[in-house]
């Protein structure tokens, strides 16, 4: 995908016992790095098995002792990984092996197959031993699953227990330093690099290291109308109109009806004993331990650019914002202040240019969508740090490109996402993705303005 960096190949190669995130961890990775831009595909060794031996298999069949579950396995882990290489020699660059991988001997079938292709490769252990972190992945896996989605789930429960019991007699966790590994524990909270190279693989590290698997709301709105949108002009730094005015005394007033509703759910649910609480947090959220619980009723973070019309738009919240370079709208170089017309008519080339290629496509003097995600990745690893809501009020090909990493959305169609002026986007991250719901407060959209986007 992108063009203008460092085009290297790499197999990050899963290790764990089941149960300790590593699906989670490897799909996290992959959206990360397909948004900045490289080819990056999950090769996970369960959905061979699942597709050549049917989808549930009792947990006898991953007992070591059993030669023909270890046989069917061992072809099952090369067919996978014959697909990854072929894979990367047909263009793709970071494949990541999803397996348990725990043993040395599967390991060392790994690595001689990554010295075959010539490809560096990086195994990425996934260690936890909290039991209540345990215990939620296995109600994660009980009710989301593909192996177990027609069981009773105590059975598929016991089930699941007694898979990882055969995994844990063999397991032999990473230990070897002459090899590059990255081992992270209990989700985050430790996170130990061995002989990491290359710009890719140092590059997880500060995603590794801030992840973390609670629940918590990130609401991302443009800021309100301002007078360049009026104009139908880019860029520049205008003020908000009436209108947009009247949408930032909406937003904080739709920000404070928010805040009390979440308080009034926090309020009522800790009244009910623990059996009956409502299931607010999908996959691994409900049974956390109370550590990894967001905390209830706290206050929400508010981000602004340093934009005046965002700046404006935050100014009717109870909370000051922290304002924010990063968040700037895309650079538009020479054309800043102009409206498409007058790109059209002055710089053809240009307009014709964009209008081709507008993820690539770099204004002169000024930034393309490739370069805003880039500047973007700071903030896309504070954002996945905060344990408290986030409001971000940016612009609207910041948002786009905010929105499309969370949304796991193709390089390609974030400079398109729909990211409408008056409208509140809440994103909320869950264990295998992420929930959206959006909030239109004004009536007054972007097809009532000349300054829809090109
Ligand atoms: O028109 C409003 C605006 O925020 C401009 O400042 C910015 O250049 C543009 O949207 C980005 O959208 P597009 O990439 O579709 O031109």
């Amino acid at each position: 995908m992108a063009h203008s960096r460092d085009r290297a190949k790499v197999v990050l190669a899963m290790v764990g016992l089941p149960a300790r995130g590593k699906t989670y961890t490897a799909r996290k990775i992959a959206r990360y790095l397909s948004w900045l831009g490289h080819k990056t595909r999950v090769f996970n060794v369960g959905s061979y098995r699942r597709a050549f031996f049917g989808p549930s298999q009792p947990a006898e069949f991953f007992d070591p002792s059993n030669a023909q579950g270890r046989a069917a396995l061992f072809d099952m882990a090369v067919r996978a990984m014959t697909d990854m290489t072929d894979w990367l020699a047909g263009g793709g660059e970071v494949a990541i092996y999803d397996a348990t991988n725990s043993t040395r001997a599967r390991r060392q079938l790994v690595t001689e197959c990554c010295q075959t292709h010539g490809l560096p490769l990086v195994f990425v252990e996934s260690i936890c031993d909290d039991p209540a972190v345990i215990q939620a992945t296995i109600r994660e896996t009980k009710t989301h699953s593909p192996d177990y989605s027609n069981m009773d789930p105590a059975a598929a429960a016991a089930d699941f227990r007694a898979r990882i019991a055969h995994y844990e007699r063999a397991y032999e966790p990473l230990s070897d330093p002459s090899l590059s590994w990255i081992k992270i524990v209990d989700v985050g909270r430790q996170v130990v690099l061995n002989r990491i190279q290359g710009h890719l693989p140092a590059r997880l590290a500060p995603l590794l290291i801030n992840m973390h698997i609670g629940r918590r709301a990130i609401w991302l709105t443009r800021h309100g109308e301002s007078l360049s949108n009026l104009r139908g002009a880019i860029g520049g730094d205008s003020e908000l109109t009436l209108r947009g005015e009247t949408y930032a005394r909406a937003l904080a007033d739709f920000m404070r009806s928010r805040a009390a509703e979440s308080e009034g759910e926090a309020m009522s649910q800790s009244n009910r004993p623990p059996s009956m609480q409502p299931s607010m947090m999908p996959a691994m959220m409900p049974s956390l331990p109370p550590s990894m619980q967001p905390p209830s009723g706290s206050p929400i973070t508010v981000w602004t650019s340093t934009l005046r019309r965002t700046i404006q738009t935050a100014s009717y919240l109870t909370t000051s914002p922290v304002k924010w370079r990063a968040l700037d709208e895309i650079d538009a170089g020479l054309c800043d202040g102009m409206t498409y017309a007058e790109i059209k008519d002055t710089m053809p080339g240009e307009y014709v240019a964009r209008k081709a290629d507008k993820f690539f496509y770099r204004y002169p003097r000024g930034e393309s969508y490739e370069d805003v995600i880039q500047r973007l990745d700071p903030m896309i690893i504070e954002l996945e740090r905060q344990r408290q809501p986030v409001l971000v009020i940016a612009h609207q090909a910041i948002l786009r490109a905010i929105y499309g990493y969370f949304m796991d959305r193709p390089p390609e169609e974030i400079p398109y996402i729909e990211v409408p002026l008056h409208t509140v986007i809440r994103l909320t991250p869950t264990a295998y993705g992420c929930e959206e719901k959006r909030f239109p407060l004004l009536t007054i959209t972007e097809s009532d303005l000349t300054a829809s986007s090109s």
